[in-house]
């Protein structure tokens, strides 16, 4: 269920059987050179929909930009600062926990925003630890990156082993053409697997991965390969929501 297909009047029923909902949470950013720009906001935003759907749950909207100043450098990327991350995932939060929502689950799509995300939740509890918030109710928030899980991670050792990489993997760009068949892309990748190593800002990042990619060859995704892996994680992340929100 899409919050943005309810009206207040069904909001308010939903609240009265369950507090939680799932946001989706990814990125705006270069995928390499067959990988499209939203590749992280497509995966959360399917993914979420999927595990609202299998777990009665409520979706909110798609948080797309997230945290990826190292993908400047490279044409269509989009970021928030850390500081922007943070009061927009506040304000979000506190929305709907004025209207009694106290669980808020993330499917997040991008390994960039872990750090941010986790920070937002420290400042979202501070809020209601300190004195001028001591009246309000407690909310929990919990991070769940969709390709961290133990059917996901079998699954895609299995089919692409070492070529998984770490960005533009082939995994992820699986999904997106499971979920946008009409969007698949082709180019040459040279090498098939692309270097790995580290990075700090955006021209450190293009110097060392010039094409976009980090120790992976997206090439090997197949929308058929998308679909296992959009079911395995659907499977792995309502599993979880629906225990820790009845917890
Ligand atoms: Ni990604």
């Amino acid at each position: 269920m899409q919050l943005q297909l309810q009206t207040w009047v069904e909001v308010e029923a939903y609240l009265r059987s369950s507090r939680g909902i799932i946001l989706p949470i990814g990125s705006t950013e270069q995928h390499g050179p067959i990988g499209l720009v939203g590749t992280d906001a497509i995966c959360a935003e399917v993914i979420a929909r999927g595990v609202g759907e299998a777990a009665g749950a409520l979706v909110g909207p798609t948080i797309a930009v997230g945290m990826a100043q190292h993908h400047l450098g490279f044409a269509g990327s989009m970021t928030l600062r850390p500081s922007t991350l943070i009061a927009v995932l506040r304000d979000m939060v506190e929305s709907l926990a004025t209207h009694g929502f106290e669980r808020f689950y993330f499917v997040n799509g991008h390994g960039g925003n872990i750090a941010t995300v986790t920070a937002a939740f420290s400042e979202i509890y501070a809020a209601r630890s300190l004195p001028a918030g001591a009246n309000l109710q407690s909310v929990k928030c919990r991070l769940r990156n969709w390709w961290q899980n133990r059917e996901v991670q079998q699954l895609a050792k299995e089919l692409y082993g070492n070529a998984e990489g770490s960005h533009a993997t082939p995994s992820e760009v699986a999904v997106t053409q499971f979920a946008y068949p009409d969007a698949i892309k082709s180019a040459p990748l040279d090498p098939p697997i692309a270097p790995s190593g580290e990075y700090t800002d955006a021209v450190d990042y293009r110097r060392n991965f010039p094409d976009g990619r980090i120790g992976s060859n997206p090439g090997l995704a197949t929308p058929e390969a998308g679909r296992r892996l959009y079911d395995a994680a659907v499977a792995a992340l309502s599993k979880d929501y629906l225990s820790w929100v009845a917890a």
